[in-house]
């Protein structure tokens, strides 16, 4: 079919929504629609939102305001609202921007041609559901286009932990993995398309347990290998990561699988006691240490990444303090850290919250604290040798960039062709957030 009408869609929130977004892409793809980079002009705009803080959520509506010229310009533009807000807030949506035509959740935008039909028709369209069927057998096969050098593979979806603050329970739904034969079919499919490096993706990838080949079960270490074994596939990595799950067979991984990165997002969300008890995180701040001490003795060099929140009700200076001990122990080579953000229908929102003025405080000395660890560890990448998946050209003529194994932003200046190679690279400078070096 021809392209003939356009697409734009923006994705919010995780990396799982980027991989909905081109999955998306993909189903509408099927009903003529060809993908463009700016709302304007588009015929259908499609926004893949992020429901977990407040200020991802209220984005959704800001962003909806800015097309309303387009929409005067052009009648017949579709508006739609796809992910977590739309499974959150559902007719909400509409009601609150009228403009919006299509509201469809996570787990339902296979429904997507049927839906454009009821559009088609003049209709609105929103599907919420949770659905028994498995979206991904619904959507259209890959195409055969051309990739980049590094893609997402959505392997398990939905959360059964219930973390008290945490909305994705409720807008991913219960936990599923998919069959491990339907993603090595498409990490292959990937791979033959140009893609070097595959991130596994799951709001708790390292539950993973789908069905295996061979009729019985599998976990996220036993699928690793068996996608190491794929020719063309030189770099794999997994995001993100429970401690609880974090099981033996996939610290032995870090140890022995070659194409499994060193890098490991592990969140932990707090270091007191007391706030991992009242957050339902189901481990310890001692028990995390002891579980990353494992990690690293399975890979020394292995850089850690992690979540923090600060302000969690009921959080006090000495709790905050447990935190910042946790971070100065642990030491991380990157980090992110929130601001509590209440979210309406989880646990912690019915909770008195701490004064917003030291949550500030907190989350502004917790920053400093982390971005400290995290120079420090680009700067020991000075003298170092890397090996460096090129991406892409960089801003600057001849120059060309890429990650290291350790997930760093590199450039180098090398001819164009080096996209989608892996090559050694003496790292020579440490910028703010990327790594400049020479070609070996
Ligand atoms: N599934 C992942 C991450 C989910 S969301 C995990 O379990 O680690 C990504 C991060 O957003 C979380 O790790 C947490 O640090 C943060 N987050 C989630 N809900 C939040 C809330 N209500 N307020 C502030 N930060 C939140
Ligand atoms: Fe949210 Fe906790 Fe599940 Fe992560 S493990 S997605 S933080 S409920
Ligand atoms: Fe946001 Fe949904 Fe991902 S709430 S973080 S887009 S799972």
């Amino acid at each position: 079919m021809t392209g003939t009408k356009k697409l734009y869609v923006k994705t919010y929130g995780c990396q799982m929504n980027v991989y909905d977004s081109e999955r998306m892409a993909e189903a509408l793809g099927a009903e003529g629609y060809e993908q463009v980079d700016t709302p304007e002009g588009a015929d259908m705009i499609l926004l893949n939102t992020c429901h977990i803080r407040e200020k991802a959520a209220e984005k959704v509506y800001s962003e909806l305001g800015r097309f309303k010229p387009l929409r005067e310009a052009n009648p017949d533009l579709k508006i739609g609202v796809a992910g977590c807000v739309a499974q959150a807030e559902g007719e909400e949506i509409m009601r609150r921007q009228p403009m919006v035509d299509l509201v469809v959740g996570p787990q339902t935008y296979h429904r997507l041609p049927k839906m454009m039909e009821a559009l088609g028709r003049g209709e609105k369209a929103l599907d919420t559901d949770f659905p028994e069927e498995d979206k991904f057998v619904h959507l259209p096969g890959d195409r055969k286009v051309r990739r980049g050098p590094t893609a997402f593979l959505t392997v398990q979806e939905g959360c059964d932990k219930f973390c008290s603050f945490c909305v994705v329970p409720y807008t991913r739904g219960a936990e599923v993995s998919r069959p491990v034969d339907r993603l090595m079919r498409e990490a292959r499919d990937l791979v033959e398309r140009g893609v070097r490096e595959i991130t596994l993706l799951g709001q708790n990838v390292n539950a993973y347990h789908g069905a295996g080949e061979d009729g019985g079960e599998w976990g996220l270490a036993r699928l690793i290998r068996a996608m190491a074994e794929i020719d063309g596939l030189e770099r794999i990595r997994f995001t993100t990561s429970h401690p609880n799950d974090m099981e033996d067979d996939l610290i032995a991984a870090h140890g022995d699988c070659e194409k499994l990165m060193p890098y490991l997002h592990l969140p932990v969300q707090a270091g007191s006691d007391r706030v991992l008890k009242a957050m339902n995180r189901k481990h310890t701040a001692e028990s995390y240490i002891r579980l990353i001490e494992r990690i690293r003795a399975a890979r020394p060099d292995l850089a850690l990444s992690g979540d923090f929140i600060v302000g969690f009700p009921g959080e006090t200076e000495e709790d905050f303090q447990a935190t910042l001990n946790l971070v100065e122990e642990v030491g991380y080579a990157s980090a992110y850290s929130f601001k509590y953000s209440p979210r309406p229908g989880t646990p912690a929102a019915e909770r008195a919250p701490v004064d917003p003025s030291a949550a500030d405080d907190r989350l502004q000395r917790l920053q400093a604290l982390l971005t400290s660890q995290q120079r420090a560890a680009q700067n020991a990448m000075v003298g170092r040798t890397v090996s460096v998946l090129f991406e892409k050209p960089g801003r600057m003529d001849g120059q060309m960039v890429g990650k290291s194994e350790y997930l760093h932003a590199v450039h180098v200046q090398g001819p164009s062709d080096l996209s989608g190679r892996i090559a050694p690279v003496e790292i020579v400078e440490s910028g703010p957030n990327s790594l400049a070096g020479v070609l070996k």
